[in-house]
């Protein structure tokens, strides 16, 4: 019998490097290859540009492969147990470092019946790593972006999003990322908050920043990212105006609009009850999120429904019967808002929604309830966990520091420390010298 082979591969990128390995593979055997999913990458690294069923597409058409299946976790043992190889066939790259682990841990399973390993010698002077650059300075589109926001939900525990009022705080959300054995963590995508876009634009939150004028800011954070953004839509408005807000976002690539169950003048929710703020009839909110969704023109479009009893001091009961109501009217997702301390208000109303309903995403705002971390809300049943105006609180008291400093001194000189160095500002956007 003719003997069989096994490779594992992301496949977002082909390079000579991989048909190499595939080449090596085939004069060992019968080529079956692992495409990981989307979720498997997804555990270590930022979400492949492809997505499965397209990654899928071209391994299936390479020379020398047989059979192509999924591979669901960066383990390779589940699926190595169910084809049982005589060969796993990889770059000779996972020797060190932090793959090591992953290859030792094929080398013992597949030991059990004699199966070897078989490391083919690292493809010289091609950069994966160097090539994802490359796919990032491509950028994206509307459609790409707007449709990263489902994938992510499916394919991560916990999709962390960072509030953006600008480029450069969209740069951040896009660029910051540290490594943590081996894994590389950073945000997801970007929330366009009304409380940050307002008060950089030193307005209050009250609607009063019209859509319009919120696009053409957006507009700054998409010309620097490719992450998928999340608008909050307030109210959404009357009726009449929400439809055209969809189409407006939807058409600028933005993948999800998430609004309040509240009417009136609205105030921002961590006021809690200190102003007066009147929450929308069941009927009358779900009569908007209908409207909402039969306005969206593609099936990616998130209408996200917050809901907000929690902030107005009713009760958790209250907040699940309306969670059920918008859900049925075809919400997409709840985001489930409190300003109180503790978070066991949102852990009760996650637990229970979540009885009921285990697959409607949930989204969180921990602005006040802080200390509880993502692991935690992932345990809840939490899909979302958004950011909602850090870089703006951030920012505002490190400018006001240093404008107090130069007016104390007479001069600038004090402040040098609180300040970028001038050479690092002109390298921080490529494209300026
Ligand atoms: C925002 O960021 O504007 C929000 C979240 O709506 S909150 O400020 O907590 O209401
Ligand atoms: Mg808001």
């Amino acid at each position: 019998m003719k003997k069989t082979v096994y490779v594992g591969m992301s496949a977002d990128i082909i390079h000579p490097g991989h048909l190499n390995i595939i080449k090596e593979a085939s004069r060992l055997g019968v080529v079956t290859v692992g495409v990981l999913t989307d979720e498997a990458i997804a555990s270590y690294k930022r979400l492949p540009y492809l997505d499965f069923e397209q990654r899928r597409m071209i391994v299936e058409n390479l020379k020398g492969v047989e059979k192509v299946i999924p591979q669901t976790t960066l383990d390779y043992v589940p699926n190595l147990e169910l084809e049982k190889p005589d060969f796993v066939v990889h770059g000779d790259d996972w020797k060190e470092g932090v793959q090591k682990e992953t290859r030792q841990r094929v080398v013992d399973t597949i030991s059990k019946w004699g199966g070897k390993v078989v490391d083919i010698p690292y493809t010289k002077g091609i950069s994966s790593t160097r090539l994802n650059e490359k796919v990032k300075s491509i950028g994206t589109t509307p459609e790409i972006r707007m449709k990263r926001l489902r994938r992510l939900i499916q394919a991560k525990p916990i999709v962390r999003i960072l509030e953006s009022h600008s480029g450069l705080t969209g740069l951040i959300a896009e660029n910051a990322k540290i490594n943590v054995n081996g894994k590389d963590i950073e945000f997801d995508g970007m929330w366009s908050s009304s409380l940050t876009d307002s008060t950089s634009k030193g307005k209050p939150d009250i609607e009063a920043v019209d859509t319009t004028t919120r696009m053409h800011g957006l507009n700054d954070t998409f010309e620097c990212t490719t992450k998928p953004v999340i608008y909050d839509g307030d109210t959404g408005g009357k009726v009449e105006h929400f439809v055209f807000t969809v189409r407006t976002l939807e058409r600028h690539g933005v993948s999800a609009i998430v609004i309040e169950d509240k009417t009136g003048l609205k105030k921002n929710s961590l006021f809690g009850t200190e102003v007066p703020q009147v929450q929308d009839s069941i009927d009358s909110f779900c009569a908007k999120i209908r409207a909402g969704k039969m306005a969206q023109v593609t099936a990616d479009f998130m209408v996200i429904a917050r809901i907000e009893s929690l902030i107005l001091g009713k009760t958790v009961d209250d907040a699940l019967e309306r969670a059920d109501a918008y859900v049925k009217a075809g919400a997409d997702g709840v985001m489930i808002h409190s300003k109180e301390k503790s978070g066991m208000d949102i852990k009760e109303f996650c637990k229970r929604f979540r009885k009921v309903d285990p697959n409607t995403p949930i989204v969180v705002v921990p602005s006040t309830f802080n200390h509880i971390p993502e692991s935690e809300f992932e345990e809840w049943g939490v899909n979302v966990v958004i950011y909602a105006n850090h870089m703006l609180r951030a920012a505002y008291p490190a400018m006001l520091n240093v404008a107090k400093s130069i007016l104390l001194n007479g001069r600038s000189y004090e402040a040098n420390d609180q300040c970028m160095p001038i050479k690092e500002i002109l390298e921080l956007i490529p494209g300026t010298k």
